[in-house]
Parts: structure tokens; sequence; C-alpha cells
């Protein structure tokens, strides 16, 4: 088996899917083992990959791992595991919180660890993944986990103390950026339009504006200019987005996060 998922719920499900849709592993070389069956069920009817109850199979068989528990059975999940890893094989961790120093502790032994912080919109292929590996990880082994997780959007390499900060800035966003989607929609139905019409005007200005931002490489603050008319509708807008304070409760959202990341 190409790689093995322990632990098969949102994350893994999301990740599988852009692997075998980007066509870099088929089905028959992905398998995953999960504590739900109903879990198992489900990732072989729709993604028909191999499916095991017992998580030292997925170690046994897999070249590469990924662990897709939630943090908190990082360490029992670990414990079962550790035995079972070998010098060669790649294991990726997605759970916030855990350094690569807890994992070695955990592991006991030297492992190839890359610790990675991807974020849901993974699930449409647009996810942004945060990627710090150990000294026994080589260029060439971060190089096949980068090509992973291209499968479901980009990533970048970061240095281990920005890790937190990556939690706040992609895997957590996605929640805020919601609420203001959610927000603007409420507006927009406050002012009479259609409740799924004014989602799609909402999100949509969400992608369009973020693709600017990525695209033309201008920065926001000039891009928000742009749309700023002298004596027009923006402006009072963003008057009242400063009155409120707009920026400095994401700022302080993110810095709540952040410190929360660090605590795990
Ligand atoms: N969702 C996100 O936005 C996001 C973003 C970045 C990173 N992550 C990280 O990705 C990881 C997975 O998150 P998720 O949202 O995919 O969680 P999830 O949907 O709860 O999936 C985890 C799966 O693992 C199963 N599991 C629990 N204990 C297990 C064990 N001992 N052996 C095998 N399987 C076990 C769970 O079963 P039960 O339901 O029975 O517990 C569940 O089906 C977490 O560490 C999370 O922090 C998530």
């Amino acid at each position: 088996m190409k790689i093995g998922f322990i632990g098969c719920g949102n994350m893994a499900s999301a990740m599988i899917g852009g692997i075998i849709a980007k066509g870099l592993y088929k089905a028959e070389e992905i398998i995953v083992s999960d504590a739900m069956d109903e879990s198992l069920a489900k990732a072989k009817a729709n993604l028909k990959v191999n499916t095991v109850k017992d998580n030292k199979e997925v170690v046994k068989q897999a070249e590469i791992i990924v662990l897709s528990v939630k943090p908190q059975f990082y360490e029992e999940v670990i414990e079962a595991i550790c035995k079972e890893v070998r010098d060669e094989q790649l294991v990726i961790t997605i759970a916030p919180g855990k350094t690569l120093k807890w994992l070695d502790e955990n592991f006991g032994k030297p492992v190839k660890l890359i610790r990675c912080m991807p974020n849901t919109p993974a699930l449409v292929g647009e996810g942004i993944t945060g990627v710090c590996p150990n000294e026994n990880v080589t260029e060439e082994e971060l190089k096949k986990a980068g090509e992973i997780l291209n499968c479901f959007g980009s990533y970048e390499v970061v240095p281990e103390h920005l890790m937190d900060v990556v939690v706040s800035v992609s895997g957590s966003s996605p929640a805020y950026v919601f609420m203001f989607i959610e927000a603007m929609a409420d507006a927009a139905v406050a002012d009479g339009m259609p409740r799924a019409q004014a989602y799609k005007f909402a999100a949509q200005s969400v992608l369009g504006s973020a693709r600017m931002v990525l695209e033309t490489g201008k920065h926001p603050g000039e891009l928000k200019d742009m749309v700023c008319s002298p004596a027009g509708t923006t402006i009072e807008a963003v008057r009242v987005l400063e009155e409120k304070g707009f920026r400095s409760s994401v700022i302080e959202a993110m810095k709540a996060c952040a410190e929360k990341s660090r605590s795990l």
C-alpha cells in the first residue's frame, strides 16, 4: 500500500478524495483504519479504499502513514503502533499542538516525522497546509509528502514555531470566513434579497477577492482602495467596519486561536 490513514473522518476523507481525484495513488493503493465501523463502511462505499479495524495493520501495510485522529487520541494511537513503525516509513501528523518533540518522545525512537496542518477547503481541492519536517526526513521525502498535499490544495514549509500561527491563519480561518459570508448574507436578506441568492453573492465575492490577492500580487490595501471611490458607497461601509473594530476583532480572535493551539 502506498499510503495509510489511521482515523478516517472529515480530514482523512478530504485528503483521500484529492489523492484519488488527482490520480497520485489509486483507491486500491490506500488503506484506512478507524475506531468507528460506520466510518470504515463509509470509506469503503464512497472512496473504495481498503479498510481494516486494526491501526497496526495500516502501519504494517502502508509506506506512508497519516495520523488523522483527533489530538486527544494521538497518545494512545502512537503507543499502540510505535513498535510496528519501520525506519523507512514516513509518518505525517495533522493534529494541532502535537509538536515534533512531543511526537518524538511518544514514539520513543527515531521516526521520519512530517508535522502538517491542513484545512477543510481541502474538501474542494483548495486547502493550504503548513508543513514542518523533523531532521530524519530527506528533501526527497519532503517532496513526496508535498505531492500528496498538492492533491487537495497547496502547501508551505514553515519553521515549527509558526505552526500555531498556521492553525489560526488557515486551519481555523475557514470558520471566520464562513461567519463573514453568513453575516453578509444576513444583511442582504435584511435588505430583501432571497437567502440562497445572498449566499451566492457573498461567497462568490469572497472567492473572487481571494483570487485577486493571490493572482495580482497587489497589496490587499491597494485592492481595497480600488473599490473605494471618493464619497462612494464602499468607503461608507469601510468607515463603519473601522468604527466597529472589524480588523482588531479578527486580530484578537486569531491571537486567541494561536494561544489555544500553543496550550494543547
Ligand atoms: N477538521 C478540520 O478543520 C481540521 C483542520 C486541520 C487539522 N485537523 C486535524 O485533523 C485530525 C482529524 O480531524 P477530523 O476533523 O478529520 O476528525 P474526525 O472527523 O473526528 O475523524 C477522526 C476519526 O478517527 C476516529 N478515531 C478516534 N480514535 C481512534 C483510534 N484510536 N483509532 C482509529 N480511529 C480513531 C474517529 O472515530 P470516533 O468518531 O469514534 O472518535 C473519527 O472517525 C485532527 O487531529 C484534527 O485536529 C482538522
